[in-house]
């Protein structure tokens, strides 16, 4: 039985080589990244933490940033923002990204965890956008992010997965939706795809990390087929004093799939959006608390 230091560095390590193969199409591939109603989406909730941040510089750390999108949209409303992402591939598009829209960042080349470990900096807003459920131990993350969120300011996470109510169902579906959007958008994976899907079936399980490895991605994307826990992540941020407001609803890669999956709930996101507690807040206007489904 290997360390959970040992499981995390592989993590990161898949995270690496996952992303050194996709960080070129990450930006047509990603419906997080790419589909408009997602854009909307992240539009509308910065536009919610700004009314609500306390006036004056906005000091911003997206986690896991990748390719940029977040980051865009905070440089956009004038924040200042470090990025973090222990991708050299995607940190790469990002700065070209970021560039092309005429702003400029901090990038840093690193993992989350050792980041925050080896600075005391604080931020008004520290986003994942898609990110925990790549971490070996998001809770970890969220209990060292936690106290470097200045009072007044936000934690945000988005495009995370719940535990499915069915292994099942919500398998066959995450298969159908992705072999639909290699098509759509990815089409010279179409046969890689299935092959490493079929491949995937004949492995023996990997006894530390308890499923098949055939590639990177089945280790990156670490609780993708698990799930996450949103209530005990929410509880880590109330134990440190943040209001929350935490949010599941139904998701797809692609326009048909979001469309069924409306009505099945085979797979749900959740998003929390809390601010830090402060007695001056307490007595304005502050974050609704509510936990709601689409
Ligand atoms: C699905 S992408 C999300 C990218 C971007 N936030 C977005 O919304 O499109 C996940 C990103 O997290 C990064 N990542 C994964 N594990 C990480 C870690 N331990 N520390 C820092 N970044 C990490 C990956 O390199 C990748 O860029």
């Amino acid at each position: 039985m290997q360390s959970p230091e040992s499981m995390g560095s592989q993590v990161i390590s898949a995270n690496v080589a996952f992303y050194k193969e996709i960080a070129k199409k990450y930006d047509q591939y990603e419906s997080c990244a790419s589909e408009e109603f997602y854009q909307r989406m992240l539009e509308s909730d910065l536009d919610k933490m700004k009314a609500l941040l306390p006036p004056g510089r906005i000091r911003c750390l997206d986690c896991g940033g990748g390719s940029g999108n977040l980051t865009i949209k905070m440089l956009n409303r004038g924040w200042i923002v470090t990025v973090v992402d222990v991708s050299p591939d995607m940190l790469e598009v990002s700065r070209a990204n970021v560039s092309t829209a005429g702003y400029t960042a901090e990038f840093v080349n690193d993992s989350i965890y050792h980041f925050l470990s080896s600075s005391q900096d604080t931020f008004d807003v520290v986003a994942f956008s898609s990110v925990l459920h790549h971490l070996y131990s998001p809770q970890d993350v969220v209990k060292e992010v936690a106290p470097r969120i200045k009072p007044g300011g936000f934690f945000y996470s988005n495009f995370d997965p719940v535990p499915p109510s069915s292994r099942l169902l919500a398998s066959c579906f995450y298969n159908l939706d992705t072999i639909l959007a290699n098509i759509l958008h990815d089409r010279e994976d179409f046969f890689p795809g299935i092959v490493r899907r079929f491949r995937k079936l004949t492995l023996a399980r990997h006894a530390d990390h308890e499923r098949a490895v055939a590639s990177p991605g089945d280790l990156a994307e670490y609780h993708a087929r698990t799930g996450l826990d949103d209530r005990s992540i929410a509880e880590v941020l109330e134990q440190h004093g943040f209001l929350i407001s935490r949010q599941r609803y139904p998701v797809g890669r692609t326009k048909l799939m979001l469309g069924a999956n409306r009505k099945l709930r085979a797979l749900l996101s959740f998003k929390i959006m809390a601010q830090r507690n402060d007695a001056h807040i307490l007595h304005q206007e502050s974050l609704v608390l509510k936990t709601g489904n689409e």
